[in-house]
C-alpha cells in the first residue's frame, strides 16, 4: 500500500513496521502489542444504531475484502471476496462502497473484534486492519417484578470488548467510567449512592431505592479526556403490584 493512502502519519509508520517484519514472522506480533493506533480502531455504539466498521487497509473496489469476526474462540466469515456470506446476521450487515462493514441495528452481541483483511490473486496483503467494537452493558441485581422502595439493588456497569485488554484501553488511552444523574451530576460525590470499581471496565452503583426514584434514570457514561464517548442508562421501574410497598418519608408530628 503506498503511504501516502494513509492519513496519519503513525499508520505510515505501522505499515513501515509491517513490511519491514514480514521478512520476519515473530515481529507482526509485536507491532500488534503497540497499541490502539494505527491500524487499529476502537469504536464503541448503543443497542439500536447503525454502526459503519472502516476498512483502513482497502484497495480499489472491495471485491478483494474480507471481514472476519472474532469473539471467543471461533472466528467468523462474514464477508468473503466483497460478498456477504450466509450467516445468521447477515439481513443487518452490508459492506459499503469504501469496503467498510455497515451493521444496521446493532444489539449487544454484535461487540468483538472485527478484521478486515485484502487479498489479491489468492495472497493475503500486509496485515489486516482490525476494529474493536465495544459496548456499554448495566445490568441490575434485582428484576422488574422485584423493584421496589426500600430495596437494596446494585447496577454493574461493564464496558464489553474482545481482543483488547482493559488495561490497555483505560490507561493508554484515558478512558473513564462515570455514574450519573439525570443532571450529569457525577453520583460518587452524593453520600447515596455507594460506587464500587473492580476493574477500570466495570463500575457498580448500590443504593436502596427510595418511592421517589420511580422512573428515575441513572446512566452510566464513558469519558476519554473528560468528552462524551458513549453511554447507557437504567431507568427505575416500580411496577402496579408493588406501588402499594412503600417505604414511607418520614413525617414529621
Ligand atoms: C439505520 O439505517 C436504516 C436503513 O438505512 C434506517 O432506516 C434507520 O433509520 C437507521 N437507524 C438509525 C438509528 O439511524
Ligand atoms: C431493531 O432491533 C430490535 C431488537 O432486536 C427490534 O425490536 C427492532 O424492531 C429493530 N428495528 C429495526 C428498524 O429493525
Ligand atoms: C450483560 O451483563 C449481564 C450480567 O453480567 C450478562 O449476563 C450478559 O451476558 C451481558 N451481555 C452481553 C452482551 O455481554
Amino acid at each position: 500500500m503506498d503511504c501516502k493512502m494513509a492519513d496519519k502519519g503513525h499508520i505510515c509508520l505501522q505499515l513501515g513496521l509491517m513490511i519491514y517484519c514480514s521478512l520476519l514472522k515473530e515481529c507482526i506480533n509485536i507491532t500488534y502489542v503497540s497499541g490502539t493506533s494505527g491500524a487499529e480502531d476502537i469504536l464503541f455504539f448503543r443497542s439500536g444504531e447503525n454502526v459503519s466498521l472502516p476498512c483502513n487497509n482497502a484497495l480499489s473496489g472491495c471485491t478483494s475484502t474480507t471481514w472476519n469476526y472474532n469473539r471467543g474462540s471461533n472466528t467468523i466469515e462474514l464477508v468473503g471476496v466483497g460478498k456477504l456470506n450466509n450467516i445468521d446476521r447477515r439481513e443487518r450487515l452490508s459492506v459499503g462502497s469504501d469496503c467498510s462493514l455497515n451493521i444496521m441495528n446493532a444489539t449487544k452481541e454484535d461487540y468483538g473484534s472485527y478484521s478486515c483483511r485484502q487479498y489479491v490473486n489468492e495472497q493475503q496483503q500486509e496485515n489486516d486492519a482490525r476494529v474493536y467494537l465495544t459496548v456499554l452493558n448495566v445490568s441490575s441485581s434485582l428484576s422488574q417484578t422485584e423493584m421496589r422502595a426500600g430495596r437494596s439493588v446494585t447496577l454493574k456497569c461493564k464496558l464489553e470488548y474482545y481482543g483488547v485488554s482493559c488495561d490497555t484501553l483505560f490507561r493508554t488511552e484515558g478512558y473513564q467510567l462515570v455514574w450519573v444523574n439525570q443532571a450529569e451530576r457525577n453520583l460518587a460525590t452524593d453520600s447515596r449512592y455507594k460506587i464500587f470499581s473492580s476493574s477500570p471496565c466495570m463500575i457498580s452503583l448500590t443504593t436502596t431505592l427510595l418511592n421517589e426514584d420511580h422512573n428515575k434514570e441513572w446512566r452510566c457514561q464513558l469519558t476519554q479526556n473528560n468528552q462524551l464517548k458513549t453511554s447507557a442508562s437504567f431507568t427505575v421501574k416500580y411496577s402496579a403490584s408493588n406501588a402499594t410497598t412503600t417505604v414511607k418519608p418520614a413525617q414529621g408530628k
